[in-house]
């Protein structure tokens, strides 16, 4: 790999800087974004590896991060369990076949890789096109996370109906929970059998969850797909909403990498780790709405925090907002790498 900065960060190594990528770097902020999504849907998009590639090389080409995330969504893994997935503008994810029932619950297919094969055909053609610059990050939905969507049937506000769910039919939860960690175990064998360079697993909300219910019906099955990935040389990333909160029980799971929120101080999260995890994080990315001298002064501080621990990626608590302005993104990106410790 040209720039090893990112997997040597990734495996608590010191660099002369941290390393960059954010969240939702490819995405509706780029103008060059929308030319793609103009003509195609975004599924049409992630299921046609050579426009997924096309994706996934813009934040590369155009603001020179150190690290690729592969182009696709968390959902596919229930849409190839047998979800009925869509996206539309303004309003984000949609199953219209929502489960909610056993008989919803054992009519999911988990034997479904071969329905997954245009992400590792994707992930070879970005493999061609990075050439050994920087590496690609590979990356699947955590069951709790996914089993929100299938229960609601979209996006939630409150995830009422997953909650009581969990609450009120634990049972059941957790047959729906052991299938999605089943499909996402083998999904992301498959992709690091394809070539990506590391993983995160994406637990948004489980920020929603109490200690106990995020234990039982979230980390539990993140920490049983951790531990059943091949994971020589490639490094895992755990990332959830709430991680300032949950970071002791995700460091349970052996990750390489914790992703944090923007709740909490970086350093002292760290320090609380065991040693040999590193952290990503943790810009509120709201600052990348403010003026540049704010953005830099909030890049630097946190730079400054982190002095002497080894193992940090810079990256922001959550994803890039759509209408964050893209100037800003590349000027952060500047910021820190024209940093030096
Ligand atoms: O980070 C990247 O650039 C890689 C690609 C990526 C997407 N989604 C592309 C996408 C990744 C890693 C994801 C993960 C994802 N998807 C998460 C976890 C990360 C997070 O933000 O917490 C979640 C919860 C989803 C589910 C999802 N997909 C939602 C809620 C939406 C709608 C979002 C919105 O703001 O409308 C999507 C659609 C989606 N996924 C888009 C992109 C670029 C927008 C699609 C479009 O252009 O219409």
């Amino acid at each position: 790999m040209e720039n090893n900065l990112f997997l040597d960060a990734a495996f608590s190594k010191p660099t002369q800087r941290p390393p960059v990528w954010m969240m939702r770097q490819a995405g509706r902020f780029m103008p060059e974004y929308w030319e793609i999504k103009n003509k195609y849907s975004f599924l049409e998009m992630c299921k046609t590896p050579e426009i997924a590639a096309d994706v996934t090389m813009l934040p590369v080409d155009l603001l020179g991060i150190d690290a690729a995330i592969l182009f696709s969504d968390i959902l596919v893994t229930g849409e190839a369990m047998g979800g009925d997935l869509s996206f539309t503008q303004g309003v984000g994810p949609k199953f219209a076949n929502p489960v909610r029932t056993a008989a919803d619950i054992d009519r999911l297919e988990t034997n479904v890789l071969d329905r997954l094969q245009y992400v590792a055909d994707a992930i070879k053609v970005i493999q061609q096109r990075l050439n050994g610059s920087i590496p690609l990050i590979g990356f699947a939905g955590a069951p709790f996370t996914v089993m929100s969507y299938l229960i609601e049937g979209g996006s939630s506000k409150d995830f009422k109906l997953t909650k009581l769910f969990i609450h009120n039919q634990p049972a059941l939860a957790h047959r729906l929970l052991s299938k999605i960690a089943t499909v996402t175990t083998a999904y992301l064998n498959m992709q690091i059998e394809a070539g990506v360079n590391a993983i995160q697993l994406f637990d948004s909300w489980a920020l929603a969850l109490s200690w106990n219910d995020y234990r039982d019906f979230s980390h539990q099955y993140n920490q049983q797909i951790l531990a059943g990935l091949n994971r020589e040389n490639v490094p895992l990333i755990s990332f959830c909403k709430g991680s300032s909160v949950f970071a002791p029980l995700m460091a349970e799971a052996k990750p390489d990498v914790i992703s944090i929120d923007w709740n909490a101080d970086l350093k002292n999260i760290k320090q609380s780790l065991p040693a040999g995890i590193a952290v990503q994080g943790n810009l509120d990315p709201f600052i990348l709405y403010a003026e540049k001298p704010v953005i830099k002064k909030y890049i630097l501080d946190l730079f400054e925090r982190m002095r002497g621990e080894q193992g940090f990626i810079f990256n922001l608590g959550h994803g890039i907002m759509p209408d964050i302005p893209f100037s800003n993104v590349k000027y952060a990106i500047e910021v820190v790498k024209d940093f030096k410790y």
